[in-house]
C-alpha cells in the first residue's frame, strides 16, 4: 500500500503556547492507529463523551491518545480560551482591524425592546392578522440578501418552518445576482400579496442592491409607487439608504455594525424565519444557543463541546496535516447547515496574518464543505473511506424519528461510516476478501477521524444549541492561531474588480489587464455565436 511521509507539525503560533504546542509536536511523531487505540484503552468507547443540554459529543474516533487530549486541555488554558469568550460577551474590541465589539451573544443574552417589536410584528404576518393597505393577507416573503443575510434565516426557515404549529407564508430567498432568480418567482407571486424583505448591513452589497432595484421595477410595473408604503420593508444599520428606495420608517429594522454578517442571525436579519416560524421559534432558538453559551464559558476544557472541537480541529489541522473538514449531517432538515458552516467558518478563519498583521505561522480555515447523509455515501464518500487525503468527520445525528425503521435505517448508516473511517479492514464486523486478486483495492485502511454530534431531534433548541456551539468552536480556534475572526478584508477586492469589470462587458472602453480582456473577448464571441 502506498505510504506517505508524516506530516511536520506547524510552526507554534503565540509564545504563551510554545511548551505545550512542542509537547504536542512530539507526540504527533507517534500518533497510534484508532483500532490500537481503542485497545490500548478499553474505557475509550466511553469515555470520550461530553454533552449540552440537548446535545452529546462522541469523539472516541478522533485520532487523540489520553496524553494528547490532556495536552489539548493544556493549550486551551494557555490560550486563555475561558478568559477570551468572556471578553467577547462582555464587549471587548475583539475586531481589531475594524475596532469594534462582536455583539451577536451579547444579543441572545437578553431580547431587547427592538427585537420584542419585531417579533410582535412578525406574529401578526405568521398568523395570517396583518393586512395590507387593499386588504389581503401575506402569503409569500422574498428575503433579498446575500452571505449571512440570507444563510442564517434560510436555514432556520428551511429547518423549522415544518415544525411549527401554524404554517406562516412561504419564504424564497433572492440572494445570487442571476437574472433568473428572480424570473423563476416572478412567475409563482401574487404582487398584492408579497412581502419584500431588503437584508442587508451595508445596503451597499451590488448583488442586494441589484436584485432590489430589479424587484422594485417589477412591483412598480405589477402594483402602483404605493406598494413600497405597505409591503417593502429593510434590515440595515444604514436607515437613510432604505429610506431613499421609499421604505417607511416604521419598516426598517436596525442592526448594529457590531454584527458581523455570519453571526447575524440574532439580529433582525432573522426577519424571514420569525414569519415563517412565529416568534416562539426564534424564542426557543435563541434559548438553545444561551444553553451552549453558558457551558462554553463555564466547562472545563474535557467536558467542554465546543472547546473539545476546536481542539481536535487544531490537531488533525495543524499536527496531523488534515487541512479539510466534512459536515454530514444524517438529517433532512439540516440541509442547509453545510453550507451555513461554509460561510462562518471560511469566511471568519481564513486568514494569512496575524492580529497584529504579522503572518501567520501555521495552518487556519479547513476547507469546509459537505452535505446530507446517507446521500453522501453514494457520491463522495469512497474518497473519504480510500482516497489519498484524509479528510475530518462531523457526522450530526437525531435518536428518534418516525417511521421507526426508516429512521433505524438512516442511523445505522451514520454509525456505520463513522465505525468504517475508523477501523476499516481492521473491523471485526469486515469480511476476509476471497479474491487476493482484489485484496488491495478492497482494503479499507481506517484511521480516519471523525465525531459524532447526537441529539433527540432537530427542533428550534436544538438547532440554536448548534448554531452556538460552531461559533465558539470557529472562535476558539481563532484564538489559538492569533487571527481576528470578525472581519474579511479577503472579499473586497475581488469585488472593487467587478466593478471595473461590469463597464467593459457592457461595451465601454477600459484598460483592464491582459487576462480580463481577453475572456471578456471570448465572452463576447461566444455571446454574438
Ligand atoms: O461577502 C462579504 C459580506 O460582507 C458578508 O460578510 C456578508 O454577510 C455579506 O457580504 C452581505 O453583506 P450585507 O449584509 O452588508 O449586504
Amino acid at each position: 500500500m502506498p505510504t506517505f511521509s508524516p506530516t511536520t507539525p506547524d510552526r507554534c503560533p503565540q509564545p504563551a503556547l510554545a511548551s505545550t504546542w512542542q509537547a504536542l509536536a512530539g507526540q504527533a511523531a507517534h500518533v497510534e492507529p484508532l483500532y490500537q487505540l481503542f485497545a490500548a484503552e478499553p474505557e475509550r468507547a466511553h469515555a470520550c463523551f461530553a454533552q449540552c443540554g440537548p446535545l452529546a459529543l462522541d469523539y472516541s474516533r478522533q485520532p487523540a491518545s489520553d496524553a494528547v487530549l490532556g495536552l489539548l486541555s493544556q493549550l486551551a488554558m494557555d490560550a486563555q480560551l475561558h478568559e477570551r469568550l468572556r471578553a467577547l460577551l462582555d464587549g471587548a474590541i475583539i475586531n481589531n482591524t475594524e475596532q469594534r465589539a462582536a455583539t451577536h451573544m451579547a444579543l441572545r443574552a437578553n431580547a431587547t425592546d427592538a427585537t420584542e417589536k419585531r417579533w410582535a410584528w412578525a406574529d401578526r404576518i405568521h398568523r395570517g392578522e396583518h393586512r395590507t393597505a387593499n386588504g389581503h393577507t401575506i402569503t409569500d416573503v422574498v428575503n433579498i440578501g446575500i452571505g449571512g443575510s440570507f444563510l442564517g434565516p434560510s436555514l432556520v426557515v428551511d429547518a423549522l418552518q415544518s415544525l411549527s404549529a401554524i404554517r406562516g407564508p412561504r419564504c424564497h430567498f433572492l440572494s445570487n445576482v442571476d437574472p433568473q432568480g428572480l424570473q423563476a418567482l416572478q412567475d409563482t407571486l401574487d404582487p398584492a400579496s408579497t412581502l419584500w424583505i431588503i437584508s442587508s448591513k451595508s445596503f451597499s452589497t451590488p448583488e442586494t442592491t441589484l436584485n432590489a432595484q430589479a424587484a422594485c421595477a417589477w412591483m412598480d410595473a405589477q402594483a402602483g409607487k404605493d406598494w413600497r408604503k405597505d409591503r417593502l420593508v429593510a434590515v440595515t444599520s444604514k436607515a437613510d439608504a432604505a429610506r431613499a428606495l421609499g421604505i417607511m420608517d416604521e419598516h426598517i429594522f436596525p442592526m448594529d455594525e457590531s454584527i458581523g454578517g455570519r453571526y447575524s442571525i440574532w439580529s433582525a436579519v432573522d426577519l424571514p424565519a420569525a414569519i415563517a416560524c412565529g416568534s416562539d421559534t426564534l424564542r426557543a432558538l435563541h434559548a438553545g444557543a444561551r444553553t451552549m453559551d453558558q457551558h462554553a464559558l463555564q466547562e472545563p476544557p474535557s467536558d467542554n463541546i465546543p472547546m473539545l472541537m476546536a481542539l481536535l480541529g487544531i490537531w488533525n489541522n495543524n499536527f496531523l496535516g488534515r487541512h479539510a473538514l466534512a459536515i454530514v449531517p444524517y438529517d433532512n432538515r439540516l440541509r442547509l447547515f453545510p453550507d451555513y458552516l461554509q460561510q462562518l467558518v471560511m469566511e471568519s478563519n481564513g486568514k494569512r496574518t496575524q492580529r497584529d498583521g504579522s503572518p501567520v505561522t501555521c495552518h487556519t480555515a479547513p476547507v469546509l464543505w459537505g452535505s446530507i447523509g446517507s446521500n453522501g455515501q453514494h457520491s463522495f464518500h469512497q474518497c473519504l473511506h480510500q482516497g489519498t487525503s484524509v479528510v475530518p468527520v462531523e457526522f450530526l445525528v437525531p435518536a428518534r424519528g418516525t417511521p421507526q425503521a426508516q429512521h433505524d435505517c438512516l442511523v445505522a448508516n451514520a454509525l456505520a461510516q463513522a465505525h468504517t473511517l475508523a477501523f476499516g479492514s481492521h473491523s471485526p464486523l469486515a469480511a476476509a476478501t476471497d479474491d487476493p486478486a482484489l485484496k488491495t483495492h478492497k482494503h479499507m485502511p481506517g484511521n480516519r477521524p471523525s465525531s459524532l454530534l447526537m441529539y433527540p431531534q432537530l427542533n428550534a433548541e436544538v438547532l440554536g444549541a448548534l448554531i452556538a456551539l460552531y461559533e465558539h468552536k470557529t472562535f476558539f480556534e481563532s484564538v489559538i492561531w492569533n487571527i481576528n475572526a470578525f472581519d474579511q478584508w479577503g472579499v473586497e477586492l475581488g469585488k472593487r474588480i467587478s466593478q471595473s469589470v461590469m463597464p467593459v462587458l457592457s461595451g465601454k472602453e477600459a484598460n483592464l489587464p491582459e487576462d480580463l480582456q481577453a475572456s471578456i473577448s471570448y465572452l463576447h464571441t461566444l455571446g454574438s455565436s
